[in-house]
């Protein structure tokens, strides 16, 4: 069939209405610039929203800080795998990017004194690892809630337009190499639509629908970094998948770190404190991937709590009912509902569960897309931009500290607005699109929406689910990822065999899923075979027959390629080891003991 495809010319196009995606949107707008959101939800119904605990930056309001220090912290959660020119960015941005963010009206949590309230989260310390740093600013325990609404006002406020219920079906890309803009399909009406764009900028999210029990919103399926491999670009660092150690058992709804760090605590069946043995200075508020480790050590040696021994207990009921009431609201109604418990009187049974996706579409400090070459391992794609969990900039590296998450959106979403501003000319024409992307992303869709093979799409979606959360989970062996890839590959080629019952092209949710099952599974396949191919252990990515980090062979980030037929190819970018000023010497790689 041939689709009539409306056209829509604009100076930038965003996909994506969360944190990132409304902090580019609106300082793009505030430049002058012509801006387009795409979402496919209402922007204050995107997955920051959910975010609990808070957002990182050195104020300094509970105690001495430095971004210094934040830095620190960042590299060495990293576990050395983080870029630190861009690390430094971030955290020495963090401070004036909090400060806008007080000022657009995010309601914080205050101390006594009206500062913004600041709790100790996971991985923050003082003096490079000597003290315990207050650094996570809160507004109780919804502090993506309270950002995302407030950052879709100023958007509104400064004339952004938004094409809500809009799925982005691919990249514009032409016969030069450079992104001219993406191709959409409004679900509301059923109309195909071309957004130009002098920069397209992917502020798409991570795909944690990829696992079985993830802590992700169903919208999470990372179709920004698909249709990055759909257009013959890598994706980075894909093996670094990070478990939230708290995810409520059964449910996977998480419970934020920011319970440890009001001064919860975890324990086994013998109700011993046991991360006092894994990491005897942070204790609970170790990095994530030590604390999922060492829970999920405790319930292999048979010390889980419950009839199967198979979770584990969060503490708060010694707590102030006050503290909880008055910062940790949130989670004392989600245990009631997901799990029955007062918080106030009993513990939380909590898993680790997956969290968020470490790896993406590589990028620059300046959130330009970059695929490397043979000759140039930064070689920026032009018109491409990247942020957020989409991109990989790498200010996480292997492993993701606690609230660097908001962080990274908020900085680096402006950090995307300021490199529009210098690149784009305001109201400059757009060339004609040369090449076949158009058509082949018509074509793609076409033959979903007619697909008409023998199998659902909820079963290929449960076939990847299940792999995924055996085959990459917290604890990984060679033989275990080799078995991953081979059952990926074969539920990979299953999508050819998809039914799709709807052909209508106003809600079909039934397609909406499809497409997204397509998405997430180009990026289970880069997931696993990147993770077979990494033989070290390196922050996230645990392999128990490779158990030491190995600078030598693997400081270095992984580049995959995921082509139509899911066959991959792997190459390889350096670790950038190098700061963008003269304000902060690089931290030299050591042992990361907590
Ligand atoms: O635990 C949490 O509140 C999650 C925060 C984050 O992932 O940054």
């Amino acid at each position: 069939m041939t689709y009539d495809v409306i056209t829509h010319e604009y100076d930038v196009v965003v996909v994506g209405g969360g944190g990132a995606g409304l902090r580019a949107v609106m300082g793009m707008a505030e430049k002058g610039l012509k801006v387009a959101c795409l979402s496919k939800v209402f922007p204050t119904r995107s997955h920051t929203v959910a975010a609990q605990g808070g957002i990182s930056a050195a104020l300094g309001n509970m105690g001495e800080d430095d971004w210094r220090f934040h830095m620190y912290d960042t590299v060495k959660g990293s576990d050395w795998l983080g870029d630190q020119d861009a690390i430094e960015y971030m955290c020495r941005e963090a401070i004036p990017a909090i400060i806008e963010l007080e000022h657009f009206g995010v309601p914080f949590s205050r101390t006594a004194e009206g500062k913004i309230y600041q709790r100790a989260f996971g991985g923050m310390t003082t003096h490079y690892g000597e003290g315990t740093a207050q650094r996570t600013c809160a507004a109780a325990d919804r502090t993506g809630h309270a950002i995302l609404h407030t950052l879709y006002t100023q958007a509104l406020k400064h004339k952004a337009e938004f094409f809500i219920e809009f799925i982005a079906l691919d990249l514009l890309m032409d016969e030069d190499g450079s992104c001219v803009g993406v191709v959409a399909w409004n679900l509301n009406d059923g109309t195909i639509h071309v957004f130009r764009g002098h920069q397209t900028v992917l502020a798409t999210g991570g795909y944690g629908r990829a696992y079985f029990s993830c802590t992700s919103a169903h919208t999470c399926t990372g179709d920004g970094n698909a249709m990055v491999l759909r257009a013959g670009l890598p994706l980075q660092d894909m093996e670094f998948v990070q478990f939230h150690p708290t995810g409520i058992y059964g449910a996977g709804c998480l419970i934020t770190e920011g319970v440890r760090g009001e001064g919860g605590y975890l324990t086994n069946s013998e109700g011993e404190r046991f991360m006092l043995r894994y990491a005897p200075s942070a204790k609970d508020l170790a990095s994530r991937d030590v604390v999922s480790r060492s829970m999920t050590i405790e319930i292999r040696e048979g010390r889980g709590v419950g009839p199967h021994k198979d979770h584990i207990h969060l503490h708060l009921e010694h707590l102030d009912p006050d503290i909880i009431h008055s910062r940790l609201p949130g989670i004392a109604e989600t245990a009631k509902i997901f799990a029955g418990v007062d918080v106030t009187k009993e513990p939380i049974p909590v898993l680790p569960t997956v969290h968020y996706n470490m790896g993406g579409i590589p990028t620059n400090w300046r959130t330009e897309v970059v695929a490397p070459t043979q000759d140039d391992p930064n070689r920026v794609v032009p018109g491409l931009m990247a942020i957020g969990e989409a991109a990989c900039v790498s200010v996480h590296g292997a492993n993701r500290l606690g609230s660097n998450s908001l962080l990274d959106l908020v900085v680096f979403g402006r950090a995307a607005a300021i490199r529009a501003a210098e690149t784009v000319v305001p109201g400059s024409k757009h060339k004609k699109l040369n090449g076949p992307s158009l058509d082949k992303a018509l074509a793609r869709f076409d033959g979903f929406r007619n697909a008409n093979g023998s199998i659902s799409t909820s079963d290929i979606r449960m076939n990847m689910q299940r792999t995924m959360q055996n085959h990459a989970a917290v604890f990984r062996t060679g033989d275990v990822l080799k078995e991953g890839c081979e059952k990926i590959s074969a539920v990979f080629d299953s999508k050819k065999d998809v039914k799709v019952s709807d052909r209508s092209l106003v809600f079909n949710t039934d397609l909406v899923e499809t497409l997204e099952l397509d998405n997430l599974l180009g990026q289970a396949v880069a997931t696993l075979y990147s993770a077979v191919n990494r033989e070290e252990s390196r922050g996230a990515h645990a392999r128990e027959d490779f158990s030491e980090r190995d600078d030598e062979r693997w400081m270095k980030h992984t580049a995959i390629w995921v082509d139509e037929a899911g066959k991959t190819k792997i190459g390889y970018r350096p670790v950038i080891m190098r700061t963008l000023t003269d304000e902060v010497d690089v931290v030299p790689p050591k042992k990361r003991v907590y």
